[in-house]
């Protein structure tokens, strides 16, 4: 195993933002699994799938060939071979993500994919359940939070810039439906690992939080060289 960082945590809290600022200083790959998961949405939605339907989702599933690529420090999902980058940031295709990924069959297809990234490199990952089931060892754990009003307000910035239209009220309803979904779920639920430090970022800039968890790495690292050197 590479050394992981592990950042959990609800929709819009920053976690892809500050994730791949911290690869990017630390010079580790940046896994985002949530762009596995909507992968495997779109590949259902094209299908048209009934997310409802458990068993035809288990069943199609397995024929999704799913995988992860890097362009320079960029992470590239293939999606059956094709790059589904831009596409998979769709709202619908997040909500049929947040559906579709309490199948345990979905989870356990990705979650091997994952851990398997992080068996040869050294990763910052992040996702809902890395820090309690995918990489339960990850040598530092971070819960990434921020309130419902300041995540659908970054949310709605995001799409904006994007030039794609839409309604702040819809969206913070759309982050709360997800978060009930994502917490109250049977198989791996999101909560926050009982070694992972918790850091509300409703009130902090970037580069707080940044700087905040690269400390965190700081004082880990220190502290595993410390004991080596304290047992040789
Ligand atoms: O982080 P995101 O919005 O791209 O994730 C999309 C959905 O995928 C989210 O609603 C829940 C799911 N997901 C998950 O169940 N486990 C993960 N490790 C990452 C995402």
């Amino acid at each position: 195993m590479g050394y992981s960082v592990a950042i959990d945590g609800p929709a819009g809290a920053g976690k892809s933002t500050i994730a791949r600022e911290i690869a990017g200083r630390m010079n580790f790959i940046y896994v985002d699994t949530g762009a596995m998961y909507r992968a495997m949405a779109l590949y259902l939605l094209r299908l048209n799938i009934d997310p409802g339907n458990k068993e035809k989702v288990e069943e199609y599933c397995q024929k999704a060939d799913i995988s992860i690529a890097y362009d320079q420090g960029e992470q590239v999902v293939l999606l059956n071979g094709e790059r589904v980058n831009e596409l998979i940031r769709r709202e619908e295709v997040g909500n049929m993500a947040s559906a579709t990924s309490a199948y345990g069959m979905v989870r356990e297809k990705l979650v091997a994919l994952q851990q398997k990234l992080a068996e040869s490199e050294a990763v910052v990952m992040d996702g809902r359940d890395i820090g309690t089931c995918v990489l339960p060892h990850a040598d530092v754990k971070i819960f990434l939070t921020a309130s419902s009003a300041v995540r659908a307000k970054r949310r709605y910035d995001e799409l904006a810039a994007r030039g794609q239209e839409c309604d702040l009220k819809e969206i913070e309803a759309d982050i709360v439906e997800r978060d009930r979904r994502d917490m109250e779920r049977e198989i791996s639920p999101l909560r926050q690992a009982e070694d992972a430090v918790l850091v509300d970022t409703s009130r902090m800039a970037v580069k707080e939080v940044v700087d905040t968890i690269m400390e965190l790495i700081r004082q880990n690292r220190e502290s595993q060289t410390g004991k080596q050197t304290g047992s040789a």
